[in-house]
């Protein structure tokens, strides 16, 4: 049930957020080196259209004109992320001062419009170079981010408060070497699970940089937590449950707020890998305390257990290493452009769980947000009523949830504008600004009206028009 609570605590935080490759452009310019995102994008077949990243937003030659609409949406926060191949062409050794500056000038426009900067130091675009060297499932690359995060860190944290070590690990594991849906598209589930450890050390080692430099930064990181649901209540739909949850959820939340590895999915995994690429200390370094967990969050998955009754194992492929026969069900839903069923009270049960078992911890939801195919109409405006009754569902729950004593904190929209989503590329539309990708003008949407009122009243008081 949704309720009529529709004010938000004083200090709540309004954001928005973006990321590096999705916006940026400028691939080749002041010394950035080649991403995965790069060779994946360039690589045929892998992007819808052979979309890439090459000019996105162009918002690497726009940083005043986009921090003017955030300044005009009246936003208190701006999460966006630093590029590694910008900073570090090729992932190690001295800094790239020309890509360090381009992040210090956007720093310096967002504390100029009283924007605070929330930094996300990896949002999946890794080093081509490191990749080379064995990606993500190789340890060398945990090591590498750490010294990233310390030159970031460096340069930017006289004025950057608030660092987001990683975005959505999941991803980048199991999507990235898992399933190969995502650069760099490999599919092993042995190196997607090693993917993932290496993923926690590397954040845990960066948590321990910037510490070091700077006792009073704000650490956390962004987990992509699925909101799940068992088809029925069958013991193997609840064994569905627990194997998604484990290796979607509790790989990361445990680490990183229990210094343990789930003891379930090392079973569940045990025909893939013996985790020996855990060692001593590991789990120690990545259970460094946080200041605050971020929460992604776009829809509910109900799950249940396999159709035959061979049990859950299959490949040794694909985003759910050990547990590939996991069927994933809609339920006839709404869905967005992305073809995502629309629902809120998953996240209220999402962060009730997180705060419940892994709390206490102050929360932000560092994205949410909706895809729809919008266009601008002949009068010039993009009336986008399905995105602001998704944002208005969404609010509602944080707004009582906020109430009822969960420390949610901040609400960061995704995305600011129209970007590259990913193996998606330029087809779905996130944006509270409309992006044309020939002439590069932007247009508020009505969704960024909307949202603004949001922002200024600190409450939900204009009903959404659902144009229905
Ligand atoms: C999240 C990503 C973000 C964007 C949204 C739609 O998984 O973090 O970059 O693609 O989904």
């Amino acid at each position: 049930m949704t309720s009529d609570n529709r004010t938000f605590p004083a200090d709540f935080l309004w954001g928005a957020a973006t990321a590096s490759y999705q916006i940026e452009g400028a691939v080749a310019e002041d010394g950035r080196g080649p991403s995965i995102w790069d060779t994946f994008s360039h690589t045929p077949g892998r992007t819808v259209n052979g979309d890439t990243g090459d000019v996105a937003d162009d918002h690497y030659h726009r940083v005043a004109e986009d921090v003017a609409l955030m300044a005009k949406l009246g936003l208190k926060a701006y999460r966006f992320s630093t590029a590694w191949p910008r900073i570090q062409p090729d992932g190690r050794g001295p800094a790239n001062q020309a890509g360090l500056d381009f992040y210090s000038r956007l720093v310096d426009e967002l504390l100029a419009n009283g924007i605070q900067p929330w930094v996300t130091l990896y949002h999946w675009d890794l080093p081509q170079a490191l990749e080379d060297l064995g990606g993500w499932p190789s340890r060398e690359v945990a090591e590498r981010f750490a010294e990233y995060a310390e030159i970031t860190h460096a340069a930017l944290g006289d004025r950057v408060r608030h660092w987001i070590t990683l975005n959505e690990p999941w991803c980048t594991a199991y999507l990235g070497y898992g399933n190969g849906h995502h650069a760099p598209g490999r599919t092993n589930g042995a190196d997607a699970l090693a993917a993932v450890h290496h993923l926690n050390l590397a954040h845990g080692l960066a948590v321990r940089a910037i510490r070091a430099a700077d006792p009073g930064a704000q650490v956390g990181v962004t987990l992509n937590l699925h909101s799940l649901l068992a088809k029925t209540d069958s013991a193997a739909d609840q064994d569905a449950v627990r194997r998604i949850d484990g290796i979607g959820n509790r790989v990361f939340l445990d680490p990183i707020f229990k210094g343990e590895f789930p003891a379930d999915v090392a079973r569940d995994v045990a025909g893939l890998t013996d985790l020996s690429f855990i060692q001593d200390g590991d789990l120690a370094t990545i259970a460094a305390p946080l200041d605050f967990l971020g929460v992604n969050y776009y829809s509910r998955s109900v799950v249940s257990g396999p159709e035959d009754d061979e049990g859950f194992h299959d490949s040794h492929s694909g985003a759910w290493p050990g547990s590939d026969k996991v069927q994933f069900h809609t339920r006839g839903l709404p869905v967005t452009q992305m073809g995502w069923e629309i629902d809120a009270p998953g996240l209220t049960a999402l962060l009730e769980r997180v705060h419940a078992e892994y709390g206490p911890i102050p929360l932000y939801i560092t994205e949410n947000g909706a895809a729809y195919a919008d266009e601008v109409g002949a009068d010039g405006q993009v009336a986008d009523p399905d995105r602001i009754a998704y944002y208005d569902l969404h609010l509602r729950e944080c707004a009582q949830m906020a109430a009822d004593g969960v420390p949610l904190r901040g609400y960061f929209a995704w995305s600011l504008m129209d970007n590259f989503e990913w193996a998606w590329g330029y087809e779905k539309r996130f944006g509270l600004v409309h992006v044309d990708y020939a002439t590069q003008v932007r247009t508020p949407k009505a969704s960024f009206s909307w949202y603004a009122d949001v922002i200024r009243n600190n409450a939900l008081i204009t009903a959404p028009d659902t144009g229905k």
